[in-house]
């Protein structure tokens, strides 16, 4: 059984879709969980109205694309839960081993005003896995560390007081699997560039992700062939392509002979492979009881699958 988490920092983008949401809809076992990790994008400043707007917005897109309403929760609804989990995990964890998390160094340490939940949020997401009983992570390299420590948590928590939880191992996703920004390919596509030209949103209209596809940087070499290396923002504009069709970029790139040519079907192959996620979404957030309705859902399974795991943890530990 796997879990992931994606944070609403942003609005849900093409690089997720293609990395992430497509795949969990394709691949996704039946017992496997999505969640919207909304408390983890607590952790730098953020507006509350905002941040309470994406994550519906996120948890309407990720039952528009297919994933099942049942399997979808949203992380603060299990707050209580996580937050009693985290307390434990806290105590089974050393400072020295958080300070560790190359993010917080990256991130946080130092900062002027930099929050404490920067420093802890790797045993809050140790709590996501764990209290689901998760066996497999999909994680970028950007988190590994992360489920390491969920791994060393777990294990220690197990020696020290019992068997409690499964010990989780990291899955790679597949590589060349990265959208890059299309104003700058030297950048993976990413939520926080907000008002950036370069990122396609899952829910911009058909002409905005024309408009941004035809400015994508490309590169005065002639003809199109797949070079990651040399070109790369023909090389991403091949894989975006290939990814919509499910197809390799190299064969995708044999097609055309010119950019003119690639960046009307790219957009083509985007915007039809957006609309029906886009449409679905709209109506789902135009019907504020059905949200409620499948927020409740998964929430409820996730906290009664979680619920015996955290109970023995709390008598484990002397509570
Ligand atoms: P991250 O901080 O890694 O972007 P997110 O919450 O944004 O985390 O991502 C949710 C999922 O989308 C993760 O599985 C992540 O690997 C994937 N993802 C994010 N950006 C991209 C991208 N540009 N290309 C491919 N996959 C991506
Ligand atoms: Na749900």
């Amino acid at each position: 059984m796997r879990i992931s988490g994606i944070t609403p920092s942003g609005h849900t983008h093409l690089g997720n879709h293609l990395g992430a949401i497509q795949r969990w809809v394709t691949d996704g076992g039946p017992d496997d969980l999505y969640f919207v990790s909304d408390l983890h994008a607590m952790t730098t400043t953020h507006n509350p109205a905002k941040l309470r707007g994406r994550t519906s917005e996120m948890l309407a897109v990720l039952v528009a694309a297919g994933i099942p309403a049942e399997r979808v929760f949203v992380q603060s609804d299990l707050s209580r839960e996580l937050g009693a989990l985290t307390w434990i995990l806290e105590c089974t964890c050393s400072y020295g081993e958080a300070a560790r998390m190359i993010q917080f160094k990256e991130k946080g340490s130092g900062q002027p005003g930099v929050r404490l939940s920067l420093l802890t949020y790797p045993v809050l997401m140790a709590a996501d896995i764990l209290l689901q009983g998760a066996a497999e992570v999909p994680v970028g390299e950007d988190q590994n560390q992360h489920v390491e420590l969920a791994r060393a948590l777990a294990r220690r928590f197990n020696s020290t007081y019992g068997e409690v939880f499964t010990v989780p191992r990291p899955v790679l996703p597949p590589t060349g699997a990265r959208v890059r920004n299309l104003s700058d390919p030297a950048r993976k596509m990413s939520k926080s560039a907000q008002e950036e030209a370069g990122v396609v949103f899952v829910l911009d209209e058909p002409d905005l992700i024309r408009r941004k596809v035809r400015r994508a940087v490309t590169d005065g070499f002639s003809g199109v062939a797949y070079a990651p290396e040399e070109r790369p923002g023909v090389a991403n504009l091949l894989e975006i392509l290939a990814g919509c069709r499910g197809a390799r970029p190299a064969d995708v790139a044999a097609e055309f002979a010119s950019y003119g040519e690639l960046k009307e079907a790219v957009a083509e192959a985007v915007i039809e492979t957006l609309r029906p996620i886009r449409e679905r979404t709209l109506e789902l957030l135009a019907d504020p009881a059905e949200l409620a309705r499948i927020r409740k859902e998964g929430a409820h399974r996730a906290a009664e699958r979680g619920e015996h795991r955290l109970t023995s943890a709390m008598r484990l530990v002397g509570a």
